[in-house]
């Protein structure tokens, strides 16, 4: 075999049809903190022989099968961790900068081509409720304002009360001026509870707790004692005014069957129930025929 041959052969191994390479790239997503460090890992199947890594659209690190990596800047590293089986590095980024952000592409020469993963460079940044504890009337609203500064990208704020997610209803989050986040969240005062707000971002949370102190409302106390006792007084005067139909009523009754009634019998009626009456009335009438 001549030398025309072995270039040929070589390239028939790399490049044809049936030899082409399987690329594997781990993990697709990555979500770091800004000044973190990254990996990502490469597994390769069948022939290669160069390998090469993109940040950002620029060709950073390079490397040969069987050599090993080219010498790059030292914020690229490489690691060889390959086993028996297969061929798999490691392409890490040290201290990543926000220029980092974005696809890293790892290719390998020949028709196997490319594999794209993310990169999310991240920043925690401050959570603050600028409201403090709050002391409130039972059964009035309590009003708690939460401010987020200094993340990327935007975070979620949400709301915990005793540990548990506040509906999304009550509170409201809007973006002010240099990126902070104001969120303000409303609840009814009924009991104490612990109050939390949370910021996070996939690579990071922060959360911050206060209290709602609830007091009772002297002046709904009072209220429901007036009202109770007007209650008591309507029930009594509906009763009075019960009795005093039916007494006028039965007198009128009365008088219309018999004139003659004893005022022993009046009096009976006035105090007593309708059947008492009833029965005396009947005996006082049999008395009368008699
Ligand atoms: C990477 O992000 C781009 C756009 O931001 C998206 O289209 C693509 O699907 C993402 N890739 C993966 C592997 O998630
Ligand atoms: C990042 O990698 C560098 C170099 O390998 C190392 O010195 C540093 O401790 C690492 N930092 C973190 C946060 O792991
Ligand atoms: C990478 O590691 C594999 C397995 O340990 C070894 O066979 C190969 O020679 C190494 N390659 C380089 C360039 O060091
Ligand atoms: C990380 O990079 C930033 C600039 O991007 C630099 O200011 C900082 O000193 C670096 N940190 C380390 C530990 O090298
Ligand atoms: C809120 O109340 C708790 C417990 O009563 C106390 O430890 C904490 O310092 C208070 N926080 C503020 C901001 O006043
Ligand atoms: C949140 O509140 C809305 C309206 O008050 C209600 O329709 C919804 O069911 C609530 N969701 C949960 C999970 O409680
Ligand atoms: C949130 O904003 C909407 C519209 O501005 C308003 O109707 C709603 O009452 C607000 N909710 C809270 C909890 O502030
Ligand atoms: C915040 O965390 C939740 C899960 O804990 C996640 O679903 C959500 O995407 C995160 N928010 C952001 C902005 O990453």
């Amino acid at each position: 075999m001549d030398d025309m041959d072995k270039h040929l052969l070589t390239f028939l191994l790399l490049f044809g049809a049936g030899v082409a390479a399987e690329l594997q790239l781990e993990p697709l997503n990555q979500a770091v903190l800004l000044g973190s460090n990254v990996s990502f890992t490469a597994t390769v199947t069948g022939p290669w022989m160069i390998m090469t890594w993109d940040v950002e659209k620029l060709l950073v690190l390079t490397i040969n099968r069987d050599t090993g990596a080219l010498p790059s800047a030292p914020r690229y590293q490489a690691q060889n961790v390959s086993t028996n089986v297969r061929s798999a590095w490691e392409f890490s980024i040290v201290n990543v900068s926000h220029n980092d952000n974005g696809p890293i592409v790892c290719t390998i020469q020949g028709p196997t081509g490319a594999r794209t993963a993310n990169l999310s460079v991240q920043e925690r940044g401050t959570v603050d409720i600028v409201t403090g504890n709050l002391t409130v009337k039972h059964g009035k609203e309590a009003e708690f304002r939460c401010e987020a500064s200094d993340w990327f990208p935007r975070p979620e704020v949400s709301w915990l009360l005793d540990g548990v997610e506040a509906n999304a209803s009550l509170y409201n989050t809007t973006s002010q001026a240099q990126g902070t986040l104001t969120s303000v969240l409303r609840v009814q005062a009924v009991r104490d509870t612990a109050v939390q707000c949370r910021a996070n971002v996939s690579a990071a949370t922060v959360s911050r707790s206060v209290y709602l102190v609830v007091v009772p409302d002297w002046t709904v106390l009072i209220a429901v004692v007036v009202s109770f006792g007007g209650a008591a007084l309507l029930v009594l005067l509906i009763i009075g005014i019960i009795f005093c139909c039916r007494w006028k009523k039965e007198k009128g009754e009365t008088a219309s069957v018999d004139s003659g009634l004893s005022p022993s019998i009046h009096e009976t009626s006035a105090h007593g129930s309708t059947e008492v009456y009833a029965l005396q009335f009947t005996k006082h009438r049999h008395a009368t025929i008699v």
